[in-house]
């Protein structure tokens, strides 16, 4: 895993639309995987400006979202349908046939989710995976306690959850009790990934991501694994964070302090 600090929310996400701008100016037809909340919207706004102006290619590129809610159908202004299309898809224009997203109101949701897992791996496989991180440490909607092999599923969201995404809701009770969501064996699998994560309230997660050893009950901490990690994080996040120090998570990686560098090298 490699830790990119960034001053705070703007440079994260200026820096993550480069991220995702180079990997589609090397590969016009990549596979994204993306993500929606808070964490993700300045990326993409970023992310718009640095299409136009560079005159990205966007025609061959495919996307495949993390998750969307039970029951949500596309037009339901709570669901990652609707706000991937106001945040990302109409503003570039990128078809319904390029981007998709699990059918929340799909009638056999478990249905669902293997056609999902199934498609994902008909198109290749996902090259550039973006992701946020919960504050209990889920990525995606893996919750703590999520098989590190699990593929394409409905899960059943923590109160915890819950609550942090009901300020998207009217009523808190209007949050779903369930969800579909890739699961993490689909992330790892993906080529390579970003893991954004800005502000305070992410700094114990990101302390556990970085210092703790790999365990299903921190589902972030799978991809400790990963060759390919990038972790773009701001000072608040990276708040918590022993510097100076080395550690040695279950020997699989070394974490290094470059404080003239802002960044962080494991491995
Ligand atoms: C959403 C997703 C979630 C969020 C996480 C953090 O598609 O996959 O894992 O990334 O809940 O949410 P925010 O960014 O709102 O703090």
């Amino acid at each position: 895993m490699r830790v990119i600090q960034v001053k705070d929310y703007q440079e994260m996400s200026d820096v993550a639309a480069d991220f995702l701008a180079g990997q589609i100016f090397h590969k016009p037809h990549s596979v994204l995987g993306l993500a929606t909340g808070g964490t993700p919207e300045g990326t993409y706004k970023s992310f718009i400006q640095k299409a136009r102006h560079k005159e990205l290619p966007l025609s061959e590129l495919t996307t495949f979202n993390l998750d969307e809610y039970e029951g949500l159908s596309p037009e339901h202004p709570n669901s990652y349908h609707m706000y991937m299309n106001e945040h990302l898809f109409q503003p570039l224009e990128l078809s319904s046939t390029q981007t998709y997203l699990p059918k929340g109101d799909a009638e056999n949701v478990e249905k669902e989710a293997r056609r999902y897992e199934q498609m994902i791996q008909d198109h290749g496989g996902i090259d550039l995976q973006l992701l946020g991180i919960g504050e209990n440490g889920h990525i995606g909607f893996n919750e703590p306690g999520t098989s590190f092999t699990s593929r394409t599923h409905v899960e059943h969201l923590k109160p915890t959850t819950r609550e942090a995404n009901a300020r998207y809701f009217e009523k808190k009770e209007d949050v779903p009790e369930r969800a579909i969501t890739m699961g993490i064996a689909t992330i790892m699998d993906s080529r390579s990934i970003i893991l954004l994560a800005s502000g305070d309230r992410k700094k114990q997660a990101v302390k556990k991501l970085v210092e703790e050893v790999r365990k299903e009950e921190f589902p972030a901490s799978s991809l400790k694994i990963h060759p390919y990690v990038t972790i773009i994080a701001d000072e608040a996040a990276l708040s918590a964070v022993s510097t100076n120090t080395w550690t040695e998570p279950e020997n699989e990686s070394l974490i290094r302090w470059t404080a003239d560098k802002k960044e962080w090298e494991i491995g």
